[in-house]
């Protein structure tokens, strides 16, 4: 191995990408500002927060964003902070933007799990964490807000152990609650931080030091003590390996709000979680070690001026080096693609913001010809698995108030399904096109993008179809036979994927039934 192969490992090695899973309210947001803080990248810190109140009049879709009080950005952001390269990736946190979010989670290699103190495992972050496990992403625990009052400690613990399934090994334990919360103690070292603000915590003789006394009321400074003991004996020591599966999860305590546990967290993903992982292709794994940039997109982002149709394409590097100014393959379609002007996050340091390595991700502007799903590579054809796709749970069918504008709305919802604001299905028999979403919002997104960019304006119609499932056989004949007895329900999405619509979940069960060769997917994977 050269200089240069050397100092591209370490350069994969220090990296960690991952993503905040919350339900609403838990307080990501504070925490992403905190995150930034450390990274001193302070002025980000200001836009995450600016993100929800900001005014904008750069589109109208914009404007609903707006009204709802929420984001309908995803963005990247990255910082250093203790020798690591963090990359965080924002999942959008409103439920209506799940698709998005669940994409986002293809790109990272580890996740936080925060959850309110006083509410434990909520619906959102129960869900959330059912992808990561689909997808194996290791997983920290953050429990917030123990600034106020807060469920009992170790109840929150089994909670997480028994609703998910998942063992716990508590890292820290929270000195004081609510009002006296006056920092962390470190189980495996002994020693206690306040405010995240001291780098360096003080080293304590065990929990019945005398110290602890100056932090809490005695009375509470002897529950802690029995605490502590009980913490040590009841849970399972951490295990590297196993959280490393995801079959366990640290815990550290803190308030994001009020500076405390947020240094122990995040030396605790530095140290822990995993460096970029080797990802798998269609023909093999390629590992990120590998000198050959290669890199699939995972998220699409539309230009926020109407007038210029161009887009942002996010691309996790997966191998290699990304350079500005190199030239890549754009596998699907086989032609090149000049790397001109990527987007690189790096907010501090301007010698590396012109390359990126494995685990980075990369804004690359383009007015259309990146895909989500899209690999790039410097010319093998590799194709990355796993940027997956949803069956939508509300179906519409699109009605065009001007008629001679079929054309148009055609290559329109074309370029909105690529960008992956919603799903295109155009039926067999020729009818109006539907589109599917997994959340309404997305609904008053495309018919606002489409009046604002297109001039097209646009009303829905509920079709006799609820439910869609991609069909495969491995009989062809038999799926043939499937697609000529339903064709009324047939449609293609943007991949020529043959979908199956059934006017409820009972009758989908029905031909499931019948049709016991034809598998019936819920999920499907880009091409
Ligand atoms: P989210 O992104 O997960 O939705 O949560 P966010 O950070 O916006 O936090 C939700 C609310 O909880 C905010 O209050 C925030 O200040 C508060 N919060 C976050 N972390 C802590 C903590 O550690 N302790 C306490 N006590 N509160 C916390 P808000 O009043 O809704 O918003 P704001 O007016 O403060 O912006």
């Amino acid at each position: 191995m050269n200089i240069m192969q050397n100092s591209a490992a370490s350069e994969v090695a220090r990296r960690r990408t991952f993503a905040v899973i919350s339900h609403p309210d838990a307080g990501k947001t504070t925490l992403t500002e905190k995150f930034l803080l450390f990274g001193g990248a302070i002025q980000l810190a200001g836009e995450v927060k600016a993100k929800k109140n900001r005014i904008s009049t750069r589109s109208d879709w914009m404007a609903i964003e707006r009204q709802r009080g929420i984001s309908v950005v995803t963005s990247v952001m990255t910082f250093e902070y203790g020798g690591h390269v963090f990359n965080l990736l924002d999942t959008p946190g409103h439920a209506d933007f799940s698709e998005d979010t669940y994409r986002t989670l293809t790109a990272v290699d580890s996740a936080i799990m925060v959850i309110d103190a006083a509410k434990g495992i909520e619906a959102r972050t129960r869900k959330l964490f059912e992808v990561c496990r689909l997808r194996d992403i290791p997983i920290v625990t953050f429990i917030n807000k123990m600034d106020r009052e807060t469920r009992d400690p170790f109840e929150l613990l089994d909670e997480i152990e028994k609703t998910l399934a998942l063992d716990v090994t508590p890292m820290t334990w929270p000195v004081g609650r609510g009002r006296s919360f006056a920092g962390t103690y470190d189980l495996g070292r002994n020693t206690l931080r306040g405010l995240d603000s001291e780098e360096t915590p003080r080293q304590l003789s065990g929990p019945d030091d005398p110290q602890i006394a100056s932090f809490i009321p005695a009375d509470e400074a002897s529950a802690f003590r029995d605490e502590v003991e009980l913490a040590r004996d009841g849970s399972k020591p951490f295990d590297l390996d196993s959280f490393r599966e995801g079959h366990l999860t640290p815990v550290f305590w803190g308030s994001a709000l009020r500076n405390y546990g947020v240094r122990d967290l995040i030396n605790g993903l530095g140290a822990y979680a995993p460096s970029p992982r080797n990802q798998q292709a269609a023909s093999r794994m390629v590992e990120a070690s590998e000198p050959k940039m290669a890199g699939f997109v995972f998220k699409i982002q539309a230009n926020m001026d109407p007038n210029h149709r161009d887009r942002i394409a996010f691309l996790r590097v997966c191998a290699g080096k990304l350079q500005r100014g190199m030239k890549a393959k754009l596998v699907r379609t086989g032609k090149p693609i000049s790397l001109s002007a990527p987007q690189f996050f790096f907010a501090q340091d301007r010698s590396v913001a012109d390359e990126a390595y494995a685990g980075d991700v990369v804004g690359i502007p383009n007015h259309g010809t990146l895909r989500i799903g899209d690999t790039l590579t410097e010319g093998e054809e590799l194709v990355f698995r796993g940027v997956p796709s949803f069956a939508p749970e509300i179906l519409r069918r699109i009605k065009l108030q001007d008629a001679m504008k079929a054309k148009k709305l055609r290559e329109a919802l074309q370029q909105m399904a690529e960008e992956g604001v919603v799903q295109l299905f155009l039926p067999y028999d020729g009818s109006n096109a539907m589109v599917g979403v997994v959340g309404a919002l997305q609904l008053d997104v495309l018919a606002e993008r489409l009046q604002g960019e297109y001039g097209l304006p646009i009303a829905y119609e509920t079709p006799r179809f609820s439910v869609c499932r991609w069909i495969s056989s491995d009989d062809e004949m038999e799926l043939d036979r499937f697609i000529e007895a339903n064709r009324s329900g047939m449609a293609h999405d943007l991949d020529q994927a043959p979908v199956f619509l059934a006017g409820s979940a009972f009758l989908l069960q029905y031909e499931q039934e019948r049709w016991p060769k034809i598998a019936f997917a819920d999920v499907k994977d880009y091409q």
